[in-house]
């Protein structure tokens, strides 16, 4: 996903555009670009191709002490990774960074025959069309900017400047993100509020349809009817701690040990152990329409996905009579289907900006259909459109692989469903075992890291040279299967691919051989013994088996074993997911691959 970074105020604008950059480059990106303006409207623009530290070394034969910019890293939608298609762009005396797409933007350049555009990109027509409004006069500069997104199809969160009034920046967003940071005698602007950090805690979350003209001093918002907008002040939760490593050589492995702490703000005043319930405020259903709920549709992308499913196999077995449907986003966004009445849909997103999420969630709101929110990131798009919803609370997930969130979010979402067996009057004694677990899971998860990770670091090495690998689970470890098999391909590169254990005779079996390793989930339980005969027709034809397990008496000669040594049995998934996390972790640093920023991948997947 693109990042926007914007600044006006007091102090040197080039500063704030690098170091807000430099905070937004883990989302991914492959070229960068900045532009200030000095007082008497002098650019300095610059761009480069690829990391952040080009655009610096540009930048150390450029310092200016100029107050006013707006900078931008790009992730490529229309035309290649290349200089000329950075951000800003500029048409006359006009800078323009942008993130989204602008799907008509060929019928608009068509219309804009008197310029002569550089690049290949949708937002230098953008650029062009502002710039038409703008360059007589006709217009300032944010009335230019309204007459332009009048005609714009698609999504956008723009910053724009000009030479011609070098005091004022003026934002909009339509789709993508922005958020105005409220400084004194300065006004920062980013597409991510951890930008700010640091900068301010009060910030103006800008709303679909918005458009906004600051100064060093002033935010004036107003619609793109002109009806001026009252602006919203709202406190950044995020501290600057919580965005660096804290000591950690990668986010990835930061955020993968610092579970057992942000699990506990997930559950944090949600658990009573003591009367076996939970309690949730946000989803703001009544008693009565949890108690009428018939149907769950469940939607997500990626992890978000796997964490939907988890969810949907630990709900259906303590809530009776409810069917569930847990969706690919980017499928059920375009099937049309019918929902039930008598259904919820929760909308499950670490980032809250994941395009194929939200266009699900537009669809069913359009049925009529209450829409939960199962988010991380405060103030995102999804968490401002959903009907009600359960903040999972687990602080800036930064690495591209998502780890804490995943846990969060099976957990934010069996409590969900535990309110929902609970205004249905599931007997307690069904309920308090999950209320229990629940309230276990974080000293668990603390303690199952502390134990197995130099096991699995030594294993590490061995496995880092397979180019394929065969993840395999039952029930409730399908899901953590499938989750594992991604945590490895998406950061090493090994082509990992999840099966549920009772599918290997249809197909998967075929593919055993010395190219392969596998892992097994093997957690006790009723399907105990069924997943060990299909570990068995792995190891008869040799497989290169890592078993996971909870049973300490497993003594099967496989080539690995690492042993969860807990009490929990309902949640003991979880906690071998964790196994999987720190595999691919320390595959990929036995690699020498970028762990936090992997090829091709963005932390927030913001267009289709
Ligand atoms: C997970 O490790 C991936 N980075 C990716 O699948 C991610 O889960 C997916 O893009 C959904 O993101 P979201 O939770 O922010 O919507």
């Amino acid at each position: 996903m693109c990042g926007i970074v914007g600044y006006i105020g007091n102090k040197n604008a080039q500063d704030f555009l690098i170091s807000g950059l430099k905070r937004l480059e883990y989302r991914g990106y492959d070229s960068a670009g900045i532009v200030t303006l000095a007082e008497n409207g002098d650019a300095t623009y610059l761009r480069a191709q690829g990391k952040i530290t080009n655009l610096e070394e540009k930048l150390l034969k450029n310092k200016r002490s100029d107050m006013i910019g707006i900078g931008h890293t790009r992730w490529a939608t229309h035309g290649e990774p290349s200089e000329r298609n950075a951000h800003p762009h500029q048409i006359n005396d006009l800078f323009l960074v942008h993130n989204g797409i602008i799907e008509n933007y060929k019928e608009l350049k068509e219309t804009l025959n008197d310029y002569d555009f550089k690049s290949e990109t949708d937002t230098e027509v953008l650029a062009a069309l502002i710039d038409s409004f703008y360059k007589n006069g006709d217009y300032p500069l944010s009335n230019a900017v309204v007459q332009a997104l009048k005609l714009v199809k698609g999504t956008y969160g723009i910053a724009v400047v000009s030479r011609k009034n070098p005091s004022e920046i003026v934002v909009a967003r339509f789709g993508s993100p922005l958020v105005i940071g409220i400084g004194n005698n300065e006004t920062l602007i980013a597409s991510d509020a951890s930008a700010l950090v640091g900068h301010t805690k009060r910030a103006i979350y800008l709303n679909d349809g918005e458009v906004a003209r600051v100064t060093n001093d002033s935010v004036e918002i107003k619609t793109l009817n002109a009806e001026p907008v009252s602006a919203k002040v709202e406190e950044i939760e995020t501290n600057l701690a919580a965005i660096q490593k804290g000591g950690y050589e990668h986010f990835l492995l930061k955020e993968i040990m610092e579970q057992p702490q942000s699990l506990m703000e997930t559950l944090r005043g949600r658990v009573n152990v003591e009367e076996g319930t939970v309690r949730l405020g946000g989803p703001g259903l009544s008693e009565d329409e949890l108690r009428r709920i018939k149907h769950l549709v469940i939607v997500g992308c990626g992890t978000a996905y796997h964490a939907g499913l988890l969810a949907s196999y630990y709900i259906e077995k303590f809530t009776p009579e409810i069917t569930i449907e847990t969706v690919i986003a980017s499928e059920y966004r375009y099937k049309e289907a019918y929902i039930p009445e008598n259904s919820v849909a929760l909308i499950v997103s670490q980032s809250g900006e994941t395009a194929d999420t939200l266009a699900c969630l537009r669809e069913i709101k359009k049925q009529g259909i209450k829409t939960i929110g199962i988010v991380n990131a405060i103030g995102s798009t999804i968490a401002r459109e959903v009907d009600g919803g359960t903040y999972v609370h687990v602080g800036p997930e930064i690495s591209v692989a998502s780890t804490k969130a995943f846990t969060s979010q099976v957990i934010a979402m069996v409590m969900f469903g535990l309110t929902i067996a609970q205004a249905k009057g599931v007997k307690k004694a069904i309920l308090k075992p999950y209320v229990e677990e629940i309230n276990k899971l974080p000293s668990e998860i603390e303690k199952v890291l502390n134990s197995v990770s130099g096991g699995i670091k030594k294993i590490a090495d061995t496995y880092k040279e397979y180019e394929h690998a065969i993840y395999l689970g039952r029930d409730t470890s399908y899901p953590i299967a499938m989750e594992g098999a991604l945590k490895l391909k998406e950061i090493s590169y090994i082509d990992a691919n999840a099966y549920a254990f009772g599918e290997l005779k249809h197909g998967p079996l075929a593919l055993i051989d010395d190219r392969f390793f596998e892992m097994a989930f093997l957690p006790k339980g009723v399907l105990y013994d069924k997943a060990i005969s299909n570990v068995q027709e792995v190891l008869a034809r040799n497989g290169h088996i890592v078993a996971i397990t909870n049973n300490q008496e497993f003594d099967l000669q496989v080539e690995n074993i690492i042993k969860i040594d807990t009490s929990l049995l309902i949640f003991a998934p979880l906690l071998m997911n964790l196994v999987s996390q720190l595999l691919a972790y320390y595959i990929t640093t036995a690699k020498g691959y970028n762990v936090d920023q992997p090829r091709n991948l963005a932390k927030s997947v913001t267009v289709e």
